[in-house]
């Protein structure tokens, strides 16, 4: 490839961008799993299901979640610095929907599952297939959204082989679990 027939990025910030509609629909074919991102807004637990969650490096060992600025979770997750990240099996698919949307209330959000903590206050979901609890190491904010750093303090792992909930398409479903075994 003949690097030099590469536009300038000058012109490139200049080219149209893709359309919103666009992005939603090829996005759509980004399958995710999903997590409820949580946090404590003084004494309050808060939390919102996200799919923009991914693992950062492993030496230190971080991991990244991205929080959209409007939403109650991201002013608390700045304010606390602590983030619990629960990623979801596929019987929380009702959990998923309250956080993730569902004109509730967060203690009405709560109300569902059984709640926890373990290092740093931030709600873990008991029965998660796997729990990171963090302190959160960065924050950067672009356009409408932070990118949050964690830095893991701890990890809970979920002993049963649970399958996992995912995000395809648009709805919820899910894959086989790695080790197939009995469900709880
Ligand atoms: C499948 C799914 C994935 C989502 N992923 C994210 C995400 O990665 N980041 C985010 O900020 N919001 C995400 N959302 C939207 C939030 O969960 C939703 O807007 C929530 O109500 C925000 O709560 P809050 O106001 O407490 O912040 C997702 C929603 C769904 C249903």
């Amino acid at each position: 490839m003949n690097m030099t027939s590469f536009p300038p990025i000058q012109a490139l910030r200049h080219a149209a961008s893709l359309p919103v509609a666009d992005f939603r629909l090829a996005m759509r074919r980004l399958v995710g799993a999903v997590s409820i991102v949580t946090t404590i807004d003084g004494e309050t637990p808060v939390g919102l299901t996200a799919t923009a969650v991914t693992a950062f490096s492993a030496e230190p060992a971080r991991l990244l979640a991205c929080i959209n600025l409007k939403g109650t979770t991201f002013r608390a997750i700045a304010e606390s610095r602590r983030m619990a990240v629960n990623l979801l099996a596929v019987h929380h698919t009702e959990l998923a929907q309250k956080f993730g949307g569902a004109p509730v209330s967060h203690e009405e959000r709560f109300g569902l599952g059984q709640w926890g903590s373990l290092v740093t206050g931030a709600p873990i979901l008991n029965d998660a297939l796997v729990v990171f609890d963090c302190v959160v190491d960065e924050m950067m904010v672009a356009h409408s959204h932070a990118v949050m750093i964690g830095e893991i303090k701890s990890v809970r792992l979920n002993p049963n082989p649970l399958a996992p909930l995912v995000y395809a398409d648009g709805a919820f479903t899910t894959i086989s679990p790695p080790h197939p075994g009995e469900q709880p």
